[in-house]
């Protein structure tokens, strides 16, 4: 690989030692993101970061911290600045819905602007490189990282990698703009697949799958140009991923010609000693770097081991320089070289975090994150101005940290807004600011990652439109007394206490209607959070039934990681009349969730998971293969493929999302298009009564190929506004990308024949068109 000329020059002057030192990355404090590993205390970190042996950090947050630590690198015998790289999954103070919601909104700039924000707040304090986007596609809802993700679908999956390394990286190809940073797209790969969903368990999955299904959006944050890529903890066919020669080296680095740095995840160098795959970290060191991992994140293997290796003629110095000559581009592309603080000013970071501007988007984004899964009666959006008694009830309505979701540990405790909050506001309300403890400015480092209880006190409410009163109760509390709400700890959820459930049934009977805020401590999904069972926590159920038996006029505001299993809510007596998913929508949470209750931004939100009856449906995706036995038979037969006690399909599918009017879309027809490809078009018409956006896709099946294809799967979509009574013309052009699938034998192809073009509003509500594609 050609490198530029200062990193030639700068490669040549390095001693083997302090080019390995480059490869070496500490976090800074603690067990932040994973449990301490490397065996070293902060003085001789900042020791080694003073003597060249370490390239890059981790964890280091604001522009004062890494100004302090960038200090001590310049005093290195060659002054290499240190990349501060971060976990900005989903914002850094600001923090915008889970990356599982922003899926939801099918809206890619969307998530490329949301993006493009967090890269503006994370630069300016200090970070030149996050580790995101997550692009492991997952059909398994246990797992609790499904939420880092955009979900099941491949193509969806592809289309969210492109916009967010794009909104990180910038447009161009120019990673030296003050105010974007480096992407990277991970887990390299398989990560989504663990068996039973358990977090950091071993992955099993054929060539055909990995391909097809997992690979691909690595391929497209390629594709967008992502500078570095992580591999991960897991083991993939009996091998660590940290160990893969074939995805780091062969598929990604050769196959791909990538000139971009691979990370370990975090000490996944040392934890292949534990996979039982090296008897110690020398080895695991040689393994890792061998098979193309460039970077060693907090393992200290490559630092202690690698020269030695070297010596010994276990490992060939080329492959040293090559890793080292990836990172030192790295900081050469991110402009390091020309300004080693270019992201250490703590007069920009007070100017550019929290703006107005990013508060507005994450919003927008938290509105536009909200999938509408049921609307009985249409009582949604509610009036905010009609005289009538509004109860908000649910601990997670009134809690200010759960919206914040997992990946939140740079935010203020309980900074964000509460759905009680935005309810109060959209009516009118005036909500006085709660005192806050932690009020210091963004220069403070407060490191804490403790939310504090939840919180909302009536006496800070004053004005509200004329008739209408609005009052809350907490209802059985979430979590059991002293259960510790930390990212670092298990929760203890309340299983048992039902204090709080008749005042909440109380003021449900008081209200003309009631918004229930119900689903999952925002500490219940992310990292090391999976779960067997995916339903709500049963007081959360008791307490949903009661609310709904009490008052018909229930909405259920869904706060959730995952696809939750909700039959309760969605089938059978007492359900709530409406549904909203909010998933964790961020800071701005609350004023989202309420735009889209009082019909100031309709919900857009399509699912980008599907949701089952029950949990043992899981792993499942509305990408399914056809078993021999598809179909079910007549009289009750067993001879097919079925469960005896749920439904094969989901409760709520796959692109499944209503809006605030109502939609007819056409059968599709064929047209000729470019070349031997045909665009697919429909008329869609907005038959209601407002003006509306939905989300039309394009799902496709090659009907008989060398290898079984999906009964359906997502090709492209368009999000569609349409005036009230009109239509429009949808139309989408085949391309051979649309079509192509690869085989061991073939790799990428085409194949000609018969295929069915499924167009419609969700995966279970398509019509069909065939079509054929000539042999050439
Ligand atoms: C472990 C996680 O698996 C990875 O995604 C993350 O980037 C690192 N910790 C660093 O925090």
């Amino acid at each position: 690989m050609p490198y530029s000329p200062r990193v030639t020059k700068l490669l040549g002057e390095l001693t083997l030692s302090e080019k390995i030192g480059q490869l070496n990355q500490y976090t800074d404090f603690g067990d932040l993101t994973g449990p301490e590993a490397a065996d070293i205390d902060l003085d001789a970190r900042r020791e080694h970061i003073r003597t060249g042996r370490v390239g890059s950090m981790l964890n280091v947050i604001g522009a004062a911290a890494a100004r302090e630590m960038q200090d001590l690198a310049l005093e290195s015998p060659r002054a290499i600045p240190l990349v501060f790289g971060y976990d900005v999954v989903h914002g850094l103070r600001t923090v915008f819905p889970i990356p599982l919601g922003e899926a939801a909104s099918w809206h890619v700039e969307g998530a490329r602007l949301a993006a493009k924000l967090s890269a503006r707040e994370a630069s300016a304090s200090g970070i030149g490189w996050t580790f995101a986007p997550n692009v492991d596609i997952s059909y398994e809802q246990r797992w609790g990282r499904v939420m880092e993700g955009a979900g099941e679908c491949p193509h969806l999956g592809e289309a969210f990698a492109r916009a967010r390394v794009l909104g990180f990286q910038g447009d161009g190809d120019d990673l030296s703009a003050p105010d974007t940073i480096a992407a990277c797209a991970k887990h390299l790969a398989g990560y989504g697949f663990a068996e039973a969903g358990r977090e950091y368990n071993t992955a099993t999955i054929g060539d055909y799958t990995l391909h097809n299904e997992v690979l691909p959006p690595f391929r497209a944050a390629v594709d967008a140009g992502v500078a570095t890529v992580m591999n991960g903890f897991h083991l993939l066919n009996g091998q660590p991923v940290t160990a893969s020669r074939f995805l780091q080296r062969a598929w990604l680095k050769e196959g791909l010609t990538w000139p971009g740095v691979v990370v370990s995840d975090w000490n996944s160098i040392g934890e292949m000693e534990a996979h039982g795959i090296t008897a110690d970290r020398a080895e695991a060191s040689r393994i890792a770097l061998l098979a193309g991992c460039d970077v060693d994140m907090e393992a200290s293997g490559y630092l202690n081991y690698l020269e030695a290796a070297v010596a010994e003629g276990l490992v060939d110095e080329a492959l040293i320089d090559d890793a080292c000559a990836r990172v030192l581009t790295l900081k050469e592309r991110l402009g390091l070289f020309d300004d080693p603080y270019r992201y250490c000013d703590p007069a920009r970071e007070r100017k550019q975090v929290g703006t107005p501007e990013i508060h507005a988007a994450a919003r927008r984004a938290a509105a536009e994150s909200c999938v509408l899964l049921a609307n009985g009666g249409g009582l949604l959006p509610l009036s905010a101005s009609r005289p009538q008694k509004v109860a908000v009830i649910g601990e997670l309505a009134a809690e200010q940290d759960s919206c914040l979701g997992s990946w939140r540990i740079a935010a203020r405790p309980a900074s964000g807004v509460s759905l009680l909050q935005g309810v109060a506001e959209a009516l009118g309300f005036v909500v006085a600011p709660a005192a806050r403890a932690d009020a210091e400015d963004v220069e403070g480092d407060t490191r804490s990652i403790a939310p504090t209880e939840p919180h909302f006190d009536a006496a800070r409410l004053s004005g509200g439109a004329s008739g209408v009163e609005l009052r809350y109760a907490r209802g059985p509390a979430l979590l059991a007394e002293g259960s510790e709400r930390v990212f670092v700890k298990r929760l203890t959820l309340n299983d048992t206490e039902e204090a709080g459930l008749e005042e909440a049934i109380a003021l449900a009977r008081w209200a003309d209607v009631v918004i229930l805020g119900i689903g999952e401590h925002g500490f219940m999904s992310g990292e090391a959070r999976s779960r067997t069972d995916i339903g709500l926590p049963v007081l959360q159920r008791v307490l949903a039934k009661a609310v709904c038996r009490a008052n018909a006029n229930t909405v259920a505001v869904l706060y959730h990681g995952r696809a939750l299993a909700i039959p309760e809510l969605a089938e059978g007596e007492h359900t709530p009349r409406a549904i909203l998913c909010a998933w964790q929508p961020g800071t701005e949470g609350g004023r989202g969730v309420a735009d889209v209750l009082f019909g100031r931004v309709e919900p857009t939100g399509r699912l980008p998971v599907s949701f089952p009856y029950v949990t043992g449906q899981c792993p499942l995706s509305y990408r399914r293969f056809a078993t021999g036995r598809p179909t079910e038979l007549p009289d009750n037969s067993v001879w097919w493929s079925h469960y005896e006690d749920a439904p094969n399909g989901p409760l709520f599918a796959f692109g499944h999302g209503l809006g605030y009017t109502t939609w007819a879309c056409s059968a599709p027809t064929v047209h000729a298009g470019e070349g031997a490809y045909p665009s697919v078009r429909v008329t869609l018409t907005n038959t209601g009564e407002c003006d509306g956006t939905t989300v039309v896709q394009l799902y496709l099946r090659d009907v008989a190929a060398s290898r079984a294809r999906p009964m359906k799967e997502l090709r492209d979509f368009a999000r569609v506004r349409v005036a009230a009574g009109a239509s429009t013309e949808v139309a989408f052009q085949l391309t051979p990308k649309h079509l192509e699938f690869w085989t061991p034998e073939e790799g990428w192809h085409v194949e000609p024949g018969d295929f069915e073009l499924m167009v419609g509003l969700s995966s279970v509500e398509v019509q069909t068109v065939a079509w054929t594609l000539p042999a050439a």
